[in-house]
C-alpha cells in the first residue's frame, strides 16, 4: 500500500484516484474547488459515470479515499503524486500545459519526502523533461523527486471498466527507482506493464489516439466515396473487419469523431511535428477530413430541403457519443447553430446531454430559430417535417422505423450515425439519408 495523491478530478484524474484506492492505495484527490470538493466526500461524483460514485463510496467508507483542497497537506508525505489535469487546446492547435504547470510548481513547494510525480495528462513530448526540471528548481525541501510518464487510455462512459481492466498500462521511467516504485503501485491490478522510456510513453499515448481518430476519418473518407460509387459502407466495414490485421473496431463511419481527446490530440500532434519542422500529412488529413464530416448531415438536409426556415425540425442526440453528458466538440454544436441560423423550430431531445447543452442553446427564440427541448424521442418527432440524429443513444435506437412515419408530418431522416437498417426504412416508407450508404427515398 502506498500514499497517493492525485491532483485533479475530471474524468482521468477522479478515476484513477478511485481505481487506486479500489486496489488498496491510500488515495487523497486535490481539487481547487471547495464546493466541488465537500460533494465527492459524500461520495457524489461530478461526471457522469457508470458505477464510478459505488466505488466512490466503497473506498470513502473504507478510509483509503479522501478528498482535500488543501494540496501541501496532500503532497506533503506522498509516495507519489498523479497529475491529471487538463491540457486542453490552444487556439493554434497546441496544448495548454498551463495547469500541468501550475500542479508541479505545488509539488515542489510542499514534498517534503522523496517523491514520484506521474503525469497522466496527455502532454506533449518532452514535456516531462521539463516538469522535472521546473520541480527540481522550485523544491523547498532537499528530497529526490522525478517525473514518470503514465498515459491514460479510457474512454468516456466506460471510464471504470477501462481503468480497472485497461488492455495495458503503459510507463515512462528513466531510472530503476521510478520504474520499480511506479510497478509496485500497478502490480495489485494485474494487468501487462509496458515499461519505456519517458518519451516513448508520451509518444504512446499520442499515436494510438491519433490512430483510432485516423481510422475514423479513413472510414468517413471511405464512406464519402461510397456514396459516389454505389457501395454500402457498412458492408464493406463488415467485409474488412473480418481480417484480423484491420480489426472490427472504430470502423463506424458517421459524421466525425467529438470529445475531449482524438479533436485536441490530433491538433497537438500535428502542431508539435510542425515545430520539429515535419509536416504530419496523416494527421493534416484526418483533422481536414472531420471537420468536413461534421456538416455532412445538414449539408445533406439542406441540399434536399432547400431551406429550414419556419420548418419543425427534430434533433436527436446532443452529446458527442453515447454514454456520457460531455459536449466537447459534438457534431451537434456545429450543426445547431446553421439549423437556428436558416430559421429552424428545434425540438431537441437527448437523454442526459440537454442541461449542458442549454448552457449553450437555451431554450428559446434565436433569430428566425427556436429551440425547445423535449423528453423523448417521440415528442420531438410528433409534427416534425424532418429528422436529424446525432448521437446513436440507445433509447434513439430504440425508436421503431414505423413510429418516423406514424409520428412525423412528412417522414424525412437524416442519420448521422447508420442506426437503421435500410430496408426496413424502406419498407415503412421512410426516406432516408445516413453516410457512406445508398438513400432510401419513398
Ligand atoms: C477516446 C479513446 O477511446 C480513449 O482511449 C482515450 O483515452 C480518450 O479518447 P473517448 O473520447 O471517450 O475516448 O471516446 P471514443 O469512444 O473513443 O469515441 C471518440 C469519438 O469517435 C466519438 O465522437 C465517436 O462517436 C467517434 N467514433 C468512434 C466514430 O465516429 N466511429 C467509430 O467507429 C468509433
Amino acid at each position: 500500500m502506498k500514499n497517493l495523491a492525485v491532483a485533479g478530478t475530471g474524468y482521468v484524474g477522479l478515476v484513477t484516484g478511485v481505481c487506486m484506492a479500489e486496489n488498496g492505495h491510500n488515495v487523497t484527490c486535490v481539487d481547487i474547488d471547495e464546493q466541488k470538493v465537500k460533494t465527492m466526500r459524500e461520495g457524489i461524483s461530478p461526471i457522469y459515470e457508470v458505477g464510478l460514485e459505488e466505488l466512490m463510496r466503497k473506498n470513502i467508507d473504507a478510509g483509503r479515499l479522501h478528498f482535500t483542497t488543501d494540496y501541501h497537506a496532500a503532497y506533503k508525505n506522498a509516495d507519489a503524486v498523479f497529475i491529471g489535469v487538463g491540457t486542453p487546446e490552444k487556439e493554434d492547435g497546441s496544448a495548454n500545459l498551463q495547469y500541468v504547470e501550475t500542479v508541479a510548481k505545488q509539488i515542489a513547494d510542499s514534498i517534503e519526502n522523496d517523491c514520484l510525480v506521474v503525469v497522466k495528462s496527455t502532454v506533449p513530448i518532452g514535456t516531462n523533461d521539463n516538469l522535472e526540471e521546473l520541480i527540481g528548481d522550485s523544491l523547498v525541501h532537499n528530497v529526490r523527486v522525478e517525473v514518470a510518464s503514465n498515459p491514460e487510455f479510457l474512454a468516456q462512459g466506460s471510464a471504470v471498466r477501462d481503468t480497472l481492466e485497461a488492455a495495458r498500462i503503459v510507463i515512462g521511467t528513466e531510472s530503476a527507482w521510478a520504474e520499480n516504485l511506479l510497478t509496485e503501485i500497478y502490480t495489485p491490478f494485474n494487468l501487462p506493464i509496458v515499461s519505456v522510456n519517458r518519451r516513448s510513453a508520451e509518444m504512446i499515448k499520442y499515436a494510438s489516439n491519433d490512430f483510432l481518430a485516423l481510422k475514423i476519418s479513413y472510414m468517413n473518407d471511405i464512406a464519402n466515396l461510397c456514396e459516389l460509387v454505389g457501395a454500402d459502407i457498412q458492408d464493406v466495414a463488415k467485409g474488412m473487419s473480418y481480417d484480423e490485421r484491420i480489426g472490427s473496431k472504430f470502423l463506424n463511419a458517421g459524421i466525425g469523431y467529438g470529445g475531449s481527446c482524438f479533436p485536441k490530440d490530433t491538433s497537438a500532434l500535428e502542431f508539435l511535428a510542425r515545430q520539429y519542422g515535419y509536416d504530419l500529412r496523416t494527421m493534416q488529413a484526418t483533422i481536414s477530413i472531420n471537420n468536413e464530416q461534421k456538416l455532412k448531415l445538414y449539408e445533406k438536409a439542406k441540399q434536399r430541403l432547400a431551406s429550414f426556415d419556419g420548418l419543425k425540425v427534430a434533433v436527436l442526440g446532443l452529446t458527442f457519443k453515447p454514454g456520457t453528458d460531455d459536449l466537447r466538440e459534438a457534431p451537434s454544436l456545429a450543426n445547431v447553430p446553421l439549423l437556428l441560423e436558416q430559421g429552424a423550430d428545434i425540438y431537441a431531445y437527448d437523454p442526459i446531454g440537454v442541461e449542458n447543452f442549454k448552457q449553450f442553446y437555451a431554450e428559446g427564440r434565436y433569430g428566425q430559430g427556436n429551440i425547445t427541448y423535449v423528453d423523448s424521442p417521440e415528442n420531438a418527432l410528433e409534427g416534425a417535417a424532418v429528422c436529424l440524429i446525432f448521437t446513436e443513444w440507445g433509447e434513439i435506437r430504440a425508436v421503431m422505423p414505423s413510429q418516423y412515419k406514424e409520428l412525423m408530418e412528412s417522414p424525412l431522416v437524416f442519420d448521422g450515425r447508420n442506426i437503421y437498417d435500410l430496408q426496413e426504412m424502406a419498407d415503412k416508407g421512410v426516406e432516408y439519408h445516413s453516410i457512406g450508404r445508398p438513400s432510401v427515398k419513398n
